[in-house]
């Protein structure tokens, strides 16, 4: 079967490269900017009122990119309240139907690029480079979604039996699915999570993170234009509280989360503490991510993907690398390649084009960060500690080595590149370290001997596996994304059983 869709193809995205269209999308950037933006929770398509806020560009802490509007926690319920209401219809509508309105969305979505790169350049610090990434990422999840639903919830699968009976497997919506996203991928993981649930014939209400509404209001709204029906999907913005307090509502049928693993525990207990049905919840969350470099390595690719890995995105990706593992025989020169790139690295505001880190998101994020750096000083050999300007929130690239590989007990969400160095005849106390962390989201591998690559991947429970490249940016259809233990409940976004994770099957026999 073709779960793609027939002739479906990955987003074409735009070539940066390419000056003249570079000019003119930097142009369509500009016409669409705008600081009259407002993100409020909507339910069945109207806009509620709600304590109003602004949404600040973490370039500089200062600049407003438009305002929020949060809810309170009886907005919260109503919507909940409004999507149990809208569910029937948008389930008992044909799939294909369901699906020709994700794909309209996802042309909007690339005729009004323009707005939406500039939000996820400001409101969420992206370089053009990522912004340009997660647009068509979240296109892709747009397309791919549609394309599989049409086949996995149309007719159902006809099943063997006796002459005389016919036997049916269908998949059908849970009901009312709550999906909760982080602000990194403030479009792609929002979208990503919102139309796998649609496609399967839930309601939704979706609460995006608090650091990134405005991205996401634009996104529903683009949703319900595309014929998503109001009553079928409905925004709610807030904080953690009002994230808790949607998951506590008793007519919560699924959870769909994306974020830190702390949140995605607290949000198991409330599910399994609740009265009524048994609620899944999908999570998809941090990682402590390692990639095993040998003495066979190229030290250039490894260099060049060890840069990219860790701090691309101002390493805030939860795929990104966060613990180098060389081997000593050739640790001095990889880490004098790695820290030589990487102190040439440009921070800064990510509307210029020419910087490569942008900022982290948030205060918060920084403050938390410095701290560990602090801690860092103290205790570990420093290779790099790049400056950082001194507005907006911009932390420069760090590099430490380690005393002990247990010393990084904790994901650090952020541009801070931790190393430590294996002896020949020690692989497998580093595997045995990396898998007692308890995470497993990626893994990079850089080696030429196929013994060794054997070894380490079949050796760790790890979702993503990178030999011989970079260990971010997984494509839709391509690199299903997910990973499991600490990181998350296991199924893979972007790949081919995870729409079935949103579903309930039913069996219906007939006696002709
Ligand atoms: P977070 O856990 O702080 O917040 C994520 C979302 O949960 C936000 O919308 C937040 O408002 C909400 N939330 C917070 N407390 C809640 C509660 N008690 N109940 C319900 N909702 C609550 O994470 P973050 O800082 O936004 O994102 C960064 C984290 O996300 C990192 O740990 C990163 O590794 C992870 N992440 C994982 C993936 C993946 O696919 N595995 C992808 C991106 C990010
Ligand atoms: N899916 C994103 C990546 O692979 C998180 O980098």
């Amino acid at each position: 079967k073709d779960l793609y869709g027939p002739g479906r193809r990955n987003s074409a995205g735009v070539e940066l490269g390419h000056e003249a269209s570079l000019h003119a999308l930097i142009a369509e950037i500009e016409a669409a900017r705008s600081s009259g933006l407002v993100a409020a929770t909507l339910i069945d398509g109207a806009p509620q009122p709600g304590a109003e806020r602004p949404v600040l560009s973490p370039s500089n802490g200062a600049t407003a990119v438009g305002r929020v509007r949060e809810a309170d926690e009886a907005t919260a319920d109503r919507a909940v309240d409004a999507a149990q209401r809208g569910f029937r219809d948008w389930e008992r509508a044909p799939a294909a139907k369901r699906s020709a309105a994700l794909e309209k969305a996802a042309d909007l979505l690339e005729a009004r690029r323009g707005l939406l790169l500039g939000l996820l350049q400001t409101e969420a610090g992206k370089t053009l480079d990522d912004a340009v990434a997660e647009l068509r990422e979240a296109v892709d999840f747009l397309r791919y979604y549609a394309a599989q639903a049409r086949d996995l919830f149309g007719e159902g699968e006809v099943l063997p039996g006796p002459t005389g009976e016919d036997n049916r497997l269908l998949h059908r919506g849970r009901g009312v699915f709550l999906c909760i996203s982080p602000w990194n991928f403030p479009l792609a993981i929002f979208l990503g999570q919102v139309s796998a649930a649609l496609a399967a014939g839930n309601a939704v209400v979706a609460k995006p993170a608090e650091q990134t509404p405005l991205i996401a209001h634009e996104a529903v709204r683009m949703l319900h234009e595309a014929g998503v029906p109001g009553s079928a999907l409905h925004l709610v913005t807030g904080d953690g509280r009002v994230g808790a307090r949607l998951v506590a509502h008793r007519r919560i049928a699924g959870v769909a989360f994306t974020g830190s693993t702390e949140v995605a525990r607290r949000i198991n207990q409330t599910l399994a503490a609740k009265d009524g049905p048994i609620v899944p919840l999908i999570a998809e969350t941090g990682g402590i991510n390692a990639m095993i470099v040998d003495a066979t390595a190229l030290p250039e690719q490894v260099s060049d993907d060890v840069v990219m890995s860790a701090f691309r995105s101002a390493g805030q990706r939860c795929s990104a690398l966060r613990l180098l593992c060389v081997q000593e025989d050739v640790a001095d020169k990889m880490i004098d390649m790695i820290v030589g790139a990487s102190r040439e690295l440009k921070l800064g505001d990510p509307r210029d084009l020419s910087v490569q880190v942008g900022p982290v998101i948030d205060a918060e994020a920084k403050q938390r960060l410095e701290q560990h750096i602090a801690k860092l000083k103290g205790s570990a050999r420093v290779h790099l500690a790049a400056e950082a300007p001194a507005t907006g929130y911009f932390v420069g690239p760090h590099v430490f080595e380690l005393k002990r590989q247990g010393d990084l007990a904790e994901e650090v969400f952020g541009p801070v590149l931790h190393v430590v160095r294996w002896k020949a005849g020690e692989l497998g106390q580093v595997l045995d370290a990396i898998e007692a962390s308890g995470y497993g989201l990626t893994l990079g591998v850089h080696s030429r001997i196929d013994g060794t690559i054997a070894e380490v991947v079949s050796r760790l429970d790890v979702g993503n596996c990178y030999v011989n490249r970079n260990m971010i940016g997984a494509v839709v259809g391509t690199q299903p994304f997910g990973g499991s233990g600490l990181s998350g409940t296991g199924p893979k976004a972007g790949g081919p059983n995870y729409l079935k994770r949103f579903a309930v099957e039913q069996t219906v026999t007939i006696n002709t």
